[in-house]
């Protein structure tokens, strides 16, 4: 179990230009500054992605009823970042308080994926892709109730320039739900993870450093940490943060 929750994980590169679709419309590309990482890299795990990180094993760490509590807490108008192939994207549609949702990723292949689970099971609301760096979103300032990353954080090149954009685009009130990859509170899995993190990133974890403190990076971000809870055996976390007053 231990050995899949450790391949539960990712990351990403490229330089190209935005891509926004509106409401599985017509495709529309945004001129963007080039980003600074390939994003190719995650296009390679886009076929596979699903059946690993959302099957079974995923389910039995408490993942999937994870993603199912962070979707009910959103409402209004959503962003997710880092969305991936849509692992997330079916459980908004039980949320009747939510009203659109945009989704970001940097990776194009992990995107179709998206797009097709999007055509396959439509959301009851709008929708909309944008294919972007996470960490120079497209995106107005403030325009976001409810702002959501999920297992992103561990692969981001940036993580901390990420949240920052995280807070930006929130509004005042708004908040900001993650799932993510933390290093375990418990002394001897907290010395496990800091001694096998470099190797499962670069052999199987897709990139992921399972290590990560996101509470401190929250607060490097200059984000409020108003809630943390741990699952699946303490190597996961789901956090509320809220955005520094302006
Ligand atoms: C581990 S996957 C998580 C996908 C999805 N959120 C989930 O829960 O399954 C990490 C995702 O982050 C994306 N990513 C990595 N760096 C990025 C960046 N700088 N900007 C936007 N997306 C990025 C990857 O393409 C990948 O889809």
């Amino acid at each position: 179990m231990r050995s899949k929750a450790l391949l539960l994980l990712t990351t990403a590169t490229a330089i190209r230009p935005t891509t926004r679709r509106a409401a599985l419309g017509a495709i529309t590309t945004v001129p963007t500054a080039a980003v600074a990482y390939d994003a190719a890299n995650y296009d390679r795990y886009a076929g596979s992605y699903d059946d690993l990180d959302g099957g079974q094993a995923a389910k039995a760490l408490g993942i999937a009823a994870a993603r199912r509590n962070l979707a009910a807490r959103c409402a209004g108008r959503v962003l997710e970042v880092g969305a991936g192939t849509g692992l997330q994207a079916p459980f908004y549609a039980a949320n009747r308080d939510i009203t659109e949702v945009t989704f970001v990723d940097a990776s194009r292949g992990m995107l179709d994926g998206l797009r097709a689970k999007l055509s396959n099971a439509p959301l009851p609301f709008k929708t909309e892709v944008v294919e972007a760096d996470a960490a120079r979103l497209p995106l107005s300032t403030g325009a976001y109730d409810c702002v959501v990353d999920t297992f992103g954080l561990c692969v981001y090149d940036a993580p901390v320039a990420v949240l920052r954009e995280l807070g930006r685009v929130v509004k005042p009130a708004g908040r900001i739900l993650l799932l993510e990859n933390a290093r375990p509170s418990n002394a001897l899995l907290g010395a496990y993870v800091d001694a096998t993190a470099g190797a499962v990133a670069k052999y199987g974890g897709k990139g992921c450093r399972y290590d990560q403190d996101v509470e401190a990076l929250a607060r490097a971000a200059g984000l409020r940490v108003v809630r943390s809870e741990r699952f699946g055996g303490g190597f996961f976390g789901s956090f509320e943060l809220a955005p520094a007053p302006r």
